[in-house]
């Protein structure tokens, strides 16, 4: 038997842009997804025959490890899905370490990769930031080049991102879940669309792109003020590109008078907010009321974990 967890993750700045190339800073949180794997005479996951709809990402794992005999898998999440905070990402990474410590040992960077490969084949266009982020666990940030804390590169299509580790105080962060569940991939086509016929569009994520290196000195020098104003024009940046929702609208207008800075994190169209604030009870409190479901996290914390017990 084999026991391999991976954390969920929230970006801080620069989703979307991510997926051009700008650079992106993403989080892991202490919520984990853990998934055991047994080697077995027929395939199931917990407990019942694989349905390639429901279980896509634990699917599509298989697809790419190709193991010729059969492991009954048992998937447990803490990370609520469809809520921005890497449930995906997460379930991806450790079905494929769980796969693969079956055969042998498990490299980070060949489960960031291939963890990236199945996002990609189930949600489309993507980029490798989530899975980075839940196989390394702390901080990653995404640049154009290669730079101090270089963890490892990632081609596809016409597009290289350069994931680094990043050093970062553990902070406080309230997420507020709107409960509607959007998935990535069309809003990502949505982006690129808008991107590909408006100049304005373009502007904003080189904008976001530039936010995210200003964030990553701001949080350097512990500056949280300005990490916050970052943060809220980020938000205005994703809401100019139109993956904003009123859901969103109320969750932002609840928090921010409690908060140092309040965006969306990950695709929009609904999922979920952040909040930096000093107090994250009221913070919380503040997001029930509007309707929104919160959750305290706790920011870094370990990346893929692997037992033999
Ligand atoms: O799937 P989410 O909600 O964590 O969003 C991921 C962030 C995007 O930049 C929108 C897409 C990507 O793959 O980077």
């Amino acid at each position: 038997m084999v026991a391999c967890s991976a954390p969920g993750k929230v970006i801080l700045f620069g989703e979307h842009a991510v997926v051009f190339g700008e650079p992106a800073l993403a989080i892991a949180i202490n919520l984990r997804t853990t998934v055991r794997a047994e080697p077995a005479t027929d395939w199931a996951v917990n407990g019942r025959p694989i349905d390639s709809e429901r279980h896509r990402y634990v699917r599509a794992a298989m697809d790419a490890v190709g193991l010729p005999s059969p492991f009954h898998l048992t998937v447990e999440s803490e990370i609520p899905e469809g809520s921005g905070m890497g449930s995906s990402a997460a379930i991806s990474v450790s079905t494929l370490a769980a796969l693969h410590s079956a055969r042998g040992d498990v490299r980070p960077e060949s489960i960031a990769l291939e963890a990236f490969g199945v996002e990609h084949a189930v949600q489309g266009r993507a980029s490798p930031i989530d899975t980075s982020t839940s196989t390394h666990g702390e901080a990653v940030l995404v640049l154009r080049e290669r730079g101090t804390g270089f963890l490892w590169r990632v081609d596809k299509d016409d597009v290289s991102w350069f994931l680094h580790h990043r050093d970062m105080p553990a902070i406080d962060l309230v997420v507020g879940y709107t409960g509607l569940d959007a998935p990535t991939g069309p809003l990502v086509d949505k982006v690129r669309a808008f991107a590909e016929r408006s100049e304005a569009a373009r502007e904003a994520i080189k904008e976001i792109g530039r936010i995210t290196l200003s964030g990553v000195d701001a949080i350097k020098g512990e500056d949280w003020e300005a990490v916050g104003k970052l943060m809220n024009r980020n938000h205005e940046l994703l809401n100019a590109l139109g993956v904003g929702h009123h859901l969103i609208d109320r969750l932002i207008e609840a928090v921010r008078p409690l908060s140092l800075g309040a965006k969306i994190t990950g695709a929009g169209g609904g999922g979920s907010v952040i909040a930096l604030t000093e107090d994250p009870a009221s913070a919380a409190r503040a997001i029930e009321r509007a309707g929104g479901k919160p959750y305290k996290i706790k920011s870094g914390g370990p990346g893929l974990e692997v037992s033999k017990p």
